[in-house]
C-alpha cells in the first residue's frame, strides 16, 4: 500500500541519515524490529526518554547534549531525581532556560516514586492522567521510544512535515488545525517500529523538511509530498500554451 511505501522510505532514510545522541537507540533495519524494540517494560529508559524529551522541547539538540550528560550524572535514576533538593536541580538546569521544565520533572519524580512505584506508566493515556507535568507530546515520546507503544506524537517539527506532506491548507495555530495533526500522525504511525518512526518524523524536520528554504531533493518523502507536487505542477498557463 502506499503507506507502507512512504514509511519504508522515510525509514531506510532515517536509517541512513539518523543522529547518534546519548539518548537514542539506533534504528537498523537489518535487524529485526523487535531487536530495536523495547524488549521489555523499562523504566530506567523511559526515565531517560523523559528527561530528554523535556529539555529537548525548548533547547537545540547540540546544547542539550551536554546537560543530559549532567542530569544523568547527578540524578542517575528517578528516584534520585525524586529525592534531590529542588534547588540542586535548578543548579544542574540552570543555563537551559524555561525553568519550570525542570521544576515539573522534579515534582513528577516525586509523584511517580511516591505513588507509582517508581515506574513511569506506558500508555500514552495513562502517563497524561496520572503524571503531573508529562503533557500529550511527552506522553506519546514516553509510550512509544521507551514503551514500544503504538503511540502518536505531535510537536512542531512533526506539524511542518505532516501539514507540508499531505498539503493541509487550515490553520495549525488554531485548536482544530492541530487536532487535525495528530489524526494524521494516527493514521500514518508505523506500528511495527512507532518509537523510531516518531524520530525518524522529528528528524525529517529538524534536518530537511525545515521552515524556510527545505532540502526537497533530498527528502525521502518526495514522490508522496503533496505540497511538493503542487510546487511542481505545471501552471495553468504552461498548461494552456500546449
Ligand atoms: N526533537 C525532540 N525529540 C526528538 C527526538 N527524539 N528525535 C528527534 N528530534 C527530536
Amino acid at each position: 500500500t502506499t503507506t507502507h511505501s512512504v514509511q519504508a522510505a522515510l525509514l531506510e532514510w532515517y536509517a541512513l541519515n539518523q543522529r547518534r545522541l546519548p539518548w537514542r537507540i539506533p534504528y537498523d533495519p537489518v535487524l529485526a524490529p523487535s531487536d530495536t524494540k523495547p524488549q521489555s517494560l523499562d523504566p530506567q529508559r523511559a526515565y531517560e526518554v523523559w528527561v530528554s524529551e523535556i529539555m529537548l522541547q525548548q533547547t537545540q539538540v547540540k546544547t542539550v547534549i551536554g546537560y543530559y550528560h549532567r542530569w544523568m550524572d547527578a540524578f542517575p535514576t528517578i528516584q534520585a531525581l525524586a529525592d534531590a533538593p529542588l534547588e540542586q536541580v535548578y543548579e544542574i538546569w540552570a543555563g537551559l532556560g524555561y525553568y519550570s521544565r525542570a521544576r515539573r520533572l522534579h515534582e513528577g519524580a516525586q509523584h511517580v516514586c511516591r505513588a507509582l512505584q517508581g515506574q513511569l506508566p506506558s500508555q500514552p493515556d495513562v502517563l497524561l492522567r496520572e503524571v503531573p507535568g508529562v503533557g500529550r507530546y511527552t506522553a506519546g515520546a514516553i509510550a512509544s521510544i521507551a514503551y514500544g507503544q503504538p503511540a502518536e506524537l505531535v510537536d512542531g517539527n512533526v506539524i511542518r512535515v505532516l501539514t507540508r506532506w499531505l498539503a493541509f491548507s487550515g490553520d495549525t495555530t488554531r485548536a482544530s488545525g492541530v487536532q487535525w495533526t495528530w489524526q494524521a500522525a494516527q493514521q500514518l504511525l508505523d506500528r511495527s517500529v512507532p518509537g523510531h518512526w516518531n524520530q525518524a518524523l522529528m528528524e525529517l524536520g529538524a534536518t530537511l523538511c525545515t521552515p524556510t528554504q527545505p532540502r526537497c531533493a533530498q527528502c525521502p518523502v518526495k514522490p508522496w509530498c503533496k505540497a511538493y507536487q503542487q510546487m511542481h505542477r505545471p501552471t495553468q498557463f504552461a498548461q494552456e500554451a500546449q
